[in-house]
Formats: C-alpha cells, structure tokens, sequence
C-alpha cells in the first residue's frame, strides 16, 4: 500500500517522506512546485537510497487528481502538507490562501472519497490557538480566530475536515497542530529554503549566520516573558515528521478525528535562541531590537503529553541540535535548492 505525501517537495515534507521511506512504506510525492524544488526528491534518494514517485501536480487539479488516484489503487491515505503558507503574505493575498488551500483541500478530499480512500493527516499549526489564554496549550484549549488568513485557512480546513468525518464515519482524519518547526536533516541535504527574506526567526538567523542577511531583527523585548523576547516552542523538524508516521497507526481506526499537538512542550525565547545557536556554531549572530511584529503573540508552547499517550510520540532533539542542524544545511546550500545546478 501506499502513502500519497502532497506538498512533498516542501521543507516538512520532505523531511516525512525521508522517515516514510526510512519505515519501509511505498510514498508517492505531488507538488506543484510553486514554493518548493523537486531537488529536494533527489536529495531524499541520497539521503535514503529509494525512490519516490513524484508527479507535478496541483491539489487544485481535479482531473489530474482524477487520473492519479485511477492509476494507483493502492494509495491507502494521503499526508498533506500542500498549501501556502506565509503569514504576511496571507494578510496581502487573502483570495489566493483560500482559494488555495481551501479549495485546493476540498478538491482533494473530494476525489480521495469517491475513490474509498478516506484516511488523512492534516497539516495544521498552533496557529489555530490564536494568542493562548494559558501555556502551555493542550488540544482542548479553544481554537480562537487567528490573526491572519493564513491561519484561519488552517482553522477552516480543520472544521471543514472534522464535518466531513461526522458525515461520513468511515473518514480517519488525523489533525497534527505543528508548533515551530526549524533545523534539518543530520546529512545537511535537505533544509529550509524559503522564497526571498525569510520571515521566519531560524531561516533567517542562518541567513545571517552565512552572509546573506547582515544581522538579526528581534522584533520586541518588552514583551512579559523572562527577557522580553517572544517565547516559542521549536521542535526538530525531524521529530515533527517521525511524528507523521506514528499517526499512520490511526489509518487502522474505525473512524474519528484526532486532533494533537506537535512540539516539545518546552519553550525557548528568541535571544535563548540566539544565544543557542551562537553556543552550537561558533558563528556570531549581530541583532538589533526593533519594534514588536504585528499580530505576533508573547508566548506559545505545547503540552505534547497527549500525543505521547496516544501515539508514542516523544520529541527528542533539543535546541542545540536543532541549531547545529539548521547551519548544517545553510552553510551547505548558501542558496538552498538554487545552489544545485
Ligand atoms: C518566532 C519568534 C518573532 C523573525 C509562524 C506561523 C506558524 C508557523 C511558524 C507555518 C517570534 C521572532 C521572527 C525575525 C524575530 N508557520 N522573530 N525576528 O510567528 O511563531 O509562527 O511560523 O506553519 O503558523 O504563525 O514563527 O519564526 O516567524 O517567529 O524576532 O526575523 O521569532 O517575533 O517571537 P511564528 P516566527
């Protein structure tokens, strides 16, 4: 049987596909290429020796899709990451996220059920928490409206899934809430490569830390966490996508959705961050306090306790590795993807 990975190509994805492949599992990747390289599929035939199916094809695609799961009866369920997934980018294109990763979501939902196919793990964030009333956030803390349409996508494809599912009990539908994920895989193959400047703290961190980028914005210190600098919960991205594994086990249920959150349960500021990764790389890290980001929040982390209860799940890298792993990468591929020719 098969596993069918959309957005494959992409960072997380692509790290999942690695530790699919590395479970023994039969992986066919689509993507449609537009925030992400198909080098990356080269690189996970390096890292892992196997091959992957790979199809350029758009969720949106519904005769594609069509004649993808015809050909290939043996897709069991699918794992999908595909979607854009910038916040500032969201507040600027809100008609493009939901027309793209909404309707994009209900096309490919909707040929997986007329072919039988009705086993799913979502792609969510602790985005859907909005700015928590308490930390760390559990699954039944209340998703509140987010603060950008990127995340109200996400919050949306959670609802538009869990009625689905209670339509039609036959549906498994795993919801993975991803807090921050960031490193890279320990061969330095495949990584972050974001489009332009980066916004998020890790890809641009390693910017800095390879030249690009002349020093670190730290957007806030007078926020109420211990030295005024917004508090995150990073979690290897390796971790995040053995995580996706273990949920293939709720593809055996008789139905339901499970919804978990994926962190460390731990919560580092951005200057232990930086201080972090200074401690792990020897490469200084300038930075300059400005001023708060809009929309950003003071503190987010996870008690992760249900999916190590329920799914074995226990994230085992600690920041210093995740530091240690993104330099990896960057110092490897100063320009990502783009430095293979
Ligand atoms: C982390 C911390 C910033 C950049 C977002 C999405 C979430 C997920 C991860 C997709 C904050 C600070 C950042 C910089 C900084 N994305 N920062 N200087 O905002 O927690 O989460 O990305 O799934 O859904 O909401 O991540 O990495 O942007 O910020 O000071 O140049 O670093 O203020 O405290 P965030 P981030």
């Amino acid at each position: 049987m098969a596993i069918l990975v959309t957005g494959g190509c992409g960072f997380i994805g692509s790290h999942t596909v690695v530790e699919l492949l590395n479970a023994g599992k039969d992986v066919i990747v689509i993507d449609n290429l537009d925030n992400s390289s198909e080098k990356s599929l080269e690189r996970v035939k390096e890292i892992t020796g196997k091959d992957v199916t790979f199809y350029k094809l758009d969720i949106r695609d519904r005769e594609g899709l069509e004649k993808l799961f015809t050909d290939r009866k043996d897709i069991e369920g699918c794992i999908h990451f595909a979607g854009k997934k910038a916040v500032g980018e969201s507040v600027a294109f809100p008609w493009e996220y939901y027309e793209n990763n909404i309707g994009g979501t209900l096309t490919l939902i909707d040929v997986m059920r007329k072919h039988g196919v009705k086993n799913l793990i979502f792609s969510s964030s602790s985005t859907v928490y909005g700015d928590p009333d308490s930390v760390p956030v559990t699954e039944e803390s209340p998703v509140k409206k987010c603060t950008n349409p990127y995340g109200s996508t996400k919050a949306m494809q959670e609802t538009i899934l869990t009625d689905i599912q209670h339509a039609d009990s036959e549906w498994n539908i795993v919801l993975l809430r991803y807090f921050n994920p960031i490193g890279a895989h320990k061969s330095g193959k495949i990584g972050e490569d974001p489009n332009g400047i980066p916004n998020n703290l890790m890809p641009y961190i390693t910017q800095v830390a390879v030249g690009k980028l002349e020093y670190l914005r730290v957007f806030g210190d007078d926020y109420p966490t211990p030295d005024g600098t917004g508090i995150r919960d990073y979690i290897h991205v390796v971790d995040l996508a053995r995580g996706h594994v273990l949920a293939l086990k709720k593809f055996n249920e008789k139905g339901g959705v499970f919804t978990y959150n994926l962190g460390t349960g731990k919560g580092s500021s951005v200057l232990e961050v930086v201080n972090s990764f200074i401690e792990a790389t020897g490469v200084n890290i300038p930075y300059r306090i400005m001023e708060r980001r809009p929309g950003d929040i003071a503190e987010n982390w996870s008690d992760a306790s249900k999916a190590e209860r329920e799914l074995g799940f226990k994230a085992e890298y600690d920041l210093k590795d995740m530091c240690a792993d993104s330099w990896n990468w960057q110092k490897n591929n100063p320009d990502g993807y783009k430095t293979i020719s």
